[in-house]
């Protein structure tokens, strides 16, 4: 279901009266020891304990439309390939040959009616099943039915393929209960029809900075003003932020100037849609942006402390079909990445300072909780 109407009413009579007073929402201020974006130790523990064992958004699901269609990727240092069977099911697998472990696919997308490993063409059906291999004879120690594609646990929801980065073991189950995962705020993307959308635009790039550190700006609104001084702050009220959570998931509500236009209008008549941006943050890695009428998503990939990778789409209801409103894609998707930019070299100009020993921690402010939220669930994580 969409966004219940009541629940957008209260969202913006909460910005409203937010707005009136100059106030904004508020949590504990939090320390954040440099060790954290630093220490190769620490970021092993964050590979195996966060990102084996969480769903990440890895890809657009219209970009494996077709049977045959693949898209390989790696993620924390395992490779992944997603193949869609014949039968129209997404398919997640460990890129790796069980010959002699070479990679079926090298990264990206392409098509095919069977995996074929380039080294000694053993030949995969879409499902991974072992289909045929030169000299099959000389294979008496390995059946072909010890010899399946390893699973990853994978699924399709918003539009978007998530998957956990980890081998699923021989018996084990490949499920992955998404929408559980998601949660209500997964209903909220749902609701505005998510599940349809298609990218316009997408976009791979290495970032030279912790993984965490994109999410501590954009789970923030203190950094506008400034930040985005020549971009998007004329928008937004000055660090305005209202934020909800579900579990380790964060939804933040950032109220554009244009709200106010609703004092006057019948409740009935009010909608979120043009007066905000709705940031949707699922752990530990995949970022959200609704727009109204479209939507920005990212997942950052850890790469070591001080790099990760970060792939990113727009999402949008329909492709355009015409020039008119191709170029209004193409506005919105420079005016994102305009903002988004100044957020990313911000955290790599961060990141570089921080082995200076010039501090130990860094602060996050009451207004900066999200921020806040998002390290305390990390380290909760490492703990789980
Ligand atoms: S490693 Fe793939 S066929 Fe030998
Ligand atoms: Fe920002």
């Amino acid at each position: 279901m969409r966004m219940q109407h009541e629940e957008q009413i209260a969202l913006i009579r909460r910005a409203l009266a937010l707005i009136e007073t100059g106030g904004s929402e508020r949590g504990e201020p939090a320390v954040s020891p440099v060790s954290r974006y630093l220490d190769p130790a620490r970021h092993e523990r964050e590979v195996e304990r966060i990102f084996r064992r969480h769903p990440l958004a890895l890809c657009p699901s219209a970009s494996l439309a077709n049977p045959g269609d693949s898209f390989a990727i790696d993620v924390a240092g395992l490779p992944l390939l997603f193949v869609r069977g014949q039968d129209g099911q997404l398919n997640g697998f460990v890129n790796a040959c069980r010959h002699r472990g070479a990679r079926l696919k090298p990264p990206g997308a392409s098509n095919q009616r069977a995996l074929v490993c380039p080294y000694h063409s053993w030949t995969y059906a879409l499902d991974g099943t072992l289909r045929g291999r030169p000299s099959a004879q000389d294979f008496p120690h390995a059946p072909a039915s010890s010899c399946k594609l390893a699973r990853v646990p994978v699924a399709e929801a918003l539009g978007l393929v998530w998957a956990v980065p980890r081998a699923v073991a021989e018996g084990e189950s490949a499920a992955l209960d998404i929408d559980g995962w998601l949660g209500r705020f997964g209903g909220d993307l749902r609701g505005w029809g998510y599940d349809g959308w298609v990218p316009v635009h997408q976009r791979a790039f290495d970032n030279a900075a912790n993984w965490k550190i994109p999410f501590e700006a954009n789970l923030e609104t203190y950094h506008f003003q400034y930040a985005h001084r020549d971009s998007i702050a004329p928008l937004f009220y000055d660090n305005l932020l209202m934020a909800d959570h579900d579990r380790r998931h964060h939804r933040l509500f950032l109220p554009k100037r244009s709200i106010e236009s609703l004092r006057g209008m019948p409740v009935h008549d009010w909608r979120v849609g043009p007066h905000s941006n709705i940031i949707y943050f699922f752990f530990p890695a995949t970022f959200v942006l609704h727009e109204g009428d479209h939507a920005n998503a990212f997942t950052v990939l850890p790469e070591s402390p001080g790099r990760s990778r970060v792939i990113a789409s727009t999402l949008i209801p329909e492709l355009p079909t015409t020039e008119k409103s191709a170029n209004y894609w193409r506005k919105n998707v420079e005016s994102f990445w305009g903002a988004l930019d100044e957020d990313f070299a911000l955290g790599v100009s961060a990141q570089s300072t921080l082995a200076s020993g010039a501090q130990q921690s860094l602060y996050f402010g009451a207004t900066e909780w999200c921020s806040a939220k998002f390290h305390a669930d990390v380290e909760a994580a490492l703990g789980d």
